[in-house]
């Protein structure tokens, strides 16, 4: 339809037909039988008002999608097709590792290929929009959904966030193979206070633009068609009622004139916030910041109605928000094709189809981070092999989010270790129970039905322990349950759960060596597990999960993963990141012995494992790093190089990292920040030059009056492996 079209259609639609279309509901009451009275009682909404709302959220599948859409047009006033939109964060079918552990690859051409796969199997699967990328800065490895977001650095994140977003939403919805991106959670919700879920965030406007809003804007600079509100206030106002944050910054000064949703019943919390007297209040806030969607709450269509009529709103913000979604709508061309994309045989054909599970396999291992390898690791084939831990032969590998995925499709570990060794290679045992009491942890919606765990802790450890004394050496498969994390699943304490705890000791007294293979969720407090021979961080790798993490232990693939998110020294230390501000007082290690420095009296100040960390089973040294000139003005570039050597004895990929810091400014400025990364393979012996530019425009920040600008001085760079180990060398910016 051309715009005109669409606004003719607007000019006949009555006020509440045009105040439905901002309602999204669950579509699961599209396909019961208590279409009608689920959203009556639940939202006391009329059967009119769901026949004719907007959008509905989380109907998976083509024939699901087709059955809905038909039955809502048969009886909807204007006929225009519903949106159909989900949470497909780590993949749909074919599901790829968490998000931060994908954004430790480091891989932004593999990060897109995954959102392309999820896409495609979205679309045929009749979705149009993804709630995805989630791109909150996360600091504090306490909140559960640090899982989803990719980490604590703002220039990784707005690489990642612009790579999804290309990546799900191609050049055209008309490929019937892409759908449209929501960004989220806008903006903040990654700084909680205290990792504490659905807390206050509080942060001066100079961290929240310097620090935090830079990936959400990347994302909409990608072309992303919509934008979801967080839960959080921020200053003091929630995201959904938040003018300066949606109608200032992100509308005004972003120039972002597409669908803002909020997140599920976030404007209907505007009242528990007690920001609103009412829910009348609420509405009014909420579409006055220019909010265009309320998911899951009745909000809007209970009271927008009133509000016009009293002259409290005008008519016009309406018809701004319904224009937006019918444009949206348009793009899928949905007013001539109201089934899309969705089709039973492409879905037969391109879900968890061979490409896409070869994806996912190499997803998996590129996301592995190698913590610690005293020389074990890669394991020979030929030796004598316990795979214990209640992750050895485990399906839960999706995580959380993947609420489409079926675990039943997951490869296990022991499924991959067995395809690859003799039977007499290799004896499996759980060996403990993951968390002693799931009470706490039990619920996530109706998504997840947990199963009790009743087996024995003593029968569990006996048989580990039988396992591991026939064998040369052990392969401990640890970690969280999936519920522990995402929404919901802020912990207190961030150590492995106590029952593998026990059982990792009870191993150690058999003096043979272990590697230690950790499924979660977030940066974990590993000091119980310090003196393990190998530490390998799989995350939750997704459906070829295991077939990827063996590749790894066996060295068909070398790790290269890095940290996204430091690793805590211990619970205590959260948060702990590597771009922090210079303080007046400095650690250094000659202050050991005096008060009054920045420091703790009992752990250090540096986290376990910092940004940027991890090893291969080959070394890289980094010699030479030249400038070609050391004075830079704003229209010219300096070009860095470094040579980085392959000095171990296995061909490997290295994240060759660029920081830099701001000697001197205005307001106080990081210790360093990632400025540029660099992916290399190289041969075992073999040696390549590195080369970045280094332009004026990287130099930028929110000076001390707040302009967005650079400022003349010294600086320094640092090149290196990860954010500590780096090697460095300093150039001037003149004016
Ligand atoms: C979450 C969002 C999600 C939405 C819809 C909310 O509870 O915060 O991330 O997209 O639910 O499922």
């Amino acid at each position: 339809m051309e715009k005109t079209q669409l606004e003719e259609l607007l000019s006949k639609m009555s006020l509440e037909d045009k105040i439905a279309q901002l309602l999204q509901i669950s579509g699961g009451y599209y396909e019961e039988d208590d279409m009608l009275t689920g959203p009556a009682n639940l939202y006391s909404i009329t059967e009119k008002v769901v026949y004719n709302l907007g959008s509905v959220i989380n109907t998976i599948g083509a024939r699901q999608t087709k059955s809905v859409q038909k039955r809502y047009l048969e009886h909807s006033n204007h006929k225009i097709p519903l949106l159909f939109m989900a949470d497909i964060i780590n993949g749909l079918k074919t599901i790829f590792p968490i998000p931060l552990g994908l954004a430790c690859s480091f891989d932004m051409v593999l990060i897109k290929k995954t959102a392309e796969t999820a896409a495609r199997e979205a679309a045929v699967s009749g979705q149009h929009v993804t709630f995805s990328p989630m791109v909150d800065l996360v600091r504090d490895a306490r909140w559960g959904r640090v899982l989803e977001s990719s980490g604590e650095d703002t220039f990784l994140n707005c690489q990642y966030a612009s790579a999804m977003v290309e990546g799900y939403q191609g050049e055209s919805f008309d490929s019937g193979e892409n759908i449209a991106a929501c960004v989220k959670h806008f903006a903040a919700y990654g700084a909680a206070v205290a990792g504490r879920e659905y807390n206050t965030v509080d942060m001066s406007e100079r961290v929240l633009r310097e620090d935090y809003l830079p990936a959400y804007k990347a994302a909409v600079d990608a072309g992303c068609e919509m934008v979801m509100t967080s839960f959080n206030v921020v200053d003091g106002i929630p995201a959904s009622a938040n003018k300066k944050l949606l109608k200032d910054i992100l509308r005004g000064e972003w120039g972002f004139d597409k669908v803002i949703i909020s997140d599920a019943s976030a404007i209907q919390e505007i009242v528990a916030h007690g920001v609103a007297e009412d829910e009348k209040e609420a509405a009014r806030l909420a579409i006055e910041a220019s909010v265009d969607i309320d998911m899951m709450s009745p909000v809007y269509v209970n009271h927008l109605k009133e509000l016009i009529e009293e002259g409290s709103i005008s008519e016009q913000a309406i018809d701004k928000a319904v224009l937006r979604i019918l444009e949206l709508k348009n793009k899928f061309g949905l007013f001539e094709h109201p089934f899309g994309a969705a089709d039973e045989e492409k879905e037969k054909q391109v879900i968890l189809c061979k490409e896409h599970r070869t994806l996912a396999r190499e997803a998996a291992a590129k996301a592995c981070v190698l913590l610690k390898n005293e020389g074990f690791l890669p394991l020979g084939e030929t030796k004598k092999i316990a795979l214990i831990g209640p992750y050895a032969d485990n399906k839960d590998l999706l995580g959380i989010w993947a609420v489409h995925g079926n675990r039943e499709d997951t490869v296990t570990l022991k499924t991959a270790m067995e395809e690859r060794l003799p039977k007499e290679l290799l004896k499996t045992a759980k060996g403990s129970k993951i968390v002693e009491d799931t009470k706490r942890i039990q619920s996530f919606g109706s998504i997840f039905e947990l199963e009790e765990d009743y087996s024995d802790k003593e029968v569990l450890q006996k048989e580990a322990m039988e396992a591991a004394k026939e064998a040369d050496c052990i392969v401990l498969a640890l970690g969280e349950h999936f519920l522990q994390g995402g929404e919901g699943g802020s912990r207190g304490d961030i150590t492995i759960p106590e029952p593998q705890i026990q059982l990792y000791r009870s191993l150690k007294t058999l003096g043979k060596p272990i590697a230690v293979l950790l499924f979660n969720g977030r940066p974990l407090d590993l000091s119980a597990i310090e003196d393990a021979d190998a530490v390998l961080e799989c995350w939750f790798p997704g459906t070829e999960g295991g077939h990827g993490i063996a590749d790894v232990l066996f060295g068909t693939v070398n790790p290269s993963g890095k940290l996204t998110m430091s690793f805590p020294y211990c619970t205590g230390q959260v948060p702990v990141y590597y771009n922090e501000l210079k303080t007046g007082r400095p650690y250094k290690k000659e202050f050991e012995n005096t008060r009054f420095g920045s420091k703790y009296t009992d752990i250090p100040n540096e986290p376990r494992y910092p940004f940027g960390y991890g090893l291969s089973y080959t070394t890289f040294t980094y010699h030479n790093l030249q400038l070609d000139k050391n004075q830079l003005n704003k229209r010219d570039c300096i070009h860095a190089t470094v040579e980085v050597e392959n000095t171990g004895a296995y061909d490997g990929e290295e994240t060759v990292q660029l920081y830099i810091q701001d000697c001197v400014g205005s307001a106080a400025r990081p210790v360093k920040e990632l400025k540029g990364f660099q992916k290399v393979f190289l041969k075992k012996g073999e040696k390549k030059q590195i080369a970045f530019e280094i332009k004026e425009e990287m130099l930028r920040f929110y000076t001390a009056s707040m302009e967005y600008k650079s400022e003349k001085g010294r600086f320094l760079i640092f090149v290196g492996t990860n954010s500590s180990d780096c090697i460095m060398c300093e150039f001037e910016l003149k004016e």
